[in-house]
């Protein structure tokens, strides 16, 4: 793959230094890249120093929202990587998102490649604490300068990195809003696909939250209220009777690459994953009878983290009676939190402290070239719109 780099990369990267504390998303690394697709093709990258791009007022991102993204992780945990976490399954989803919104698909090469060149530049960045991690964000907006409703010609492919310590800097568990009035998504809609709408139409429900002392929000179906579905940027566990159950995934719900490792972790421990339907009704009557004893959100920023009560707008407060569960360890029957030996089992697989079985670590070579396999048979339609 062909790459513009700019003559001040050297030179921004050397000047750059980690601030201490990092916290999350907000240092960023000095370098980025952009790729522009303009007549019905992607051009050559650029790699190129952080800062601001330049569109018209008009370019169609900005009325119409027509934007998708990614969230992932490289991790340099003591010195091992930097490690990727099941890239592909990104890959995949990015162009599944860009076909809901009427966006071009991007190559495996441009995606991957440019992915990897950035995390290479940026390794010694990398915090390496656990739990720490380089978070990497690729997304592409319309910049066709135009305001007819209609899908842009022009775009623009952004992979950003943020050196980051956890989402959430409180140890403290998660205290969820039942959100009764809003909805997120509906069927049909554009739940499934990483979308700015899901979440800017969520920002008046944290907002709420907030303000009633909750730190998320729970999103439920828009037809009847009544089937718990997601959180604003996170997947929904919770453990009944010793058994994980999770919103099956129907088309309104984000298919979380973190949710669908914990489900084979799990499985592969011989704890039973139900992946159905979740009543809020259930959920309840789950907690007030002591049958829910553990519930946490997942995701690649959070990763995992337990919650400790659901409640509702007049101060309702549904409190989880935690209770241990059994599940099978290094061939024997061990008792312990579900949620907190799912949580060290993929962060050490995707630290690189435990052999992974699964081939999900991919590790980034330091002078990046093109040896990861190219998807055979994948959907490559070359642009829906465009
Ligand atoms: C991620 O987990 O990567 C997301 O995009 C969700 C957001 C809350 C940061």
């Amino acid at each position: 793959m062909k790459l513009k780099i700019d003559d001040r990369i050297e030179e921004v990267l050397k000047s750059f230094k980690l601030p201490d504390p990092i916290g999350f998303g907000t240092t960023l690394a000095p370098i980025m890249i952009t790729c522009d697709f303009k007549e019905g093709q992607w051009g050559v990258p650029s790699l190129l120093p952080y800062g601001p791009i330049q569109l018209n007022p008009t370019a169609k991102v900005f009325h119409y929202g027509q934007e998708i993204f990614e969230g992932m992780k490289a991790y340099r945990v003591s010195k091992k990587g930097p490690y990727l976490f099941r890239p592909l399954e990104n890959f995949k989803r990015f162009n599944l998102s860009a076909k809901r919104m009427a966006m071009p698909y991007i190559s495996e090469e441009i995606f991957m490649e440019t992915i990897k060149i950035l995390i290479d530049k940026v390794s010694p960045f990398i915090p390496d604490q656990s739990g720490d991690s380089l978070y990497i964000r690729p997304f592409m907006i319309s910049t066709e300068d135009h305001l007819g409703i209609a899908p842009s010609k022009e775009f623009k492919f952004i992979v950003v990195a943020s050196p980051s310590a956890s989402y959430f800097q409180q140890a403290k568990p998660l205290s969820v809003f039942i959100e009764r009035e809003y909805v997120r998504a509906v069927e049909g809609g554009t739940g499934q696909a990483k979308t700015g709408g899901n979440y800017a139409s969520g920002l008046v429900s944290s907002i709420k939250a907030e303000r009633l002392g909750y730190s998320q929000t729970l999103w439920l179906d828009a037809e009847k209220k009544e089937i718990c579905e997601e959180m604003s940027g996170m997947n929904l566990f919770i453990v009944k009777n010793g058994n994980l159950v999770t919103p099956a995934l129907t088309g309104t719900i984000l298919e979380g690459i973190t949710r669908s490792s914990l489900i084979r972790i799990a499985r592969d421990h011989n704890i039973e994953v139900q992946e159905r339907s979740l009543s809020l009704k259930e959920l309840i009557q789950g907690i007030k009878d002591g049958q829910i004893t553990e519930a946490f959100a997942c995701g690649t920023a959070v990763i995992l983290k337990s919650i400790a009560s659901f409640g509702e707008e007049d101060g309702t407060v549904y409190k989880i009676q935690s209770k241990e569960s059994e599940y099978n360890y290094q061939g024997k029957r061990v008792r312990g939190q579900i949620g907190a030996f799912l949580k060290e089992v993929l962060l050490n697989l995707q630290e690189g402290q435990l052999e992974d079985p699964y081939g999900w670590r991919v590790k980034v070579p330091s002078s990046v070239d093109t040896d990861h396999k190219i998807i055979k048979n994948y959907d490559q339609e070359a642009s829906l719109n465009c």
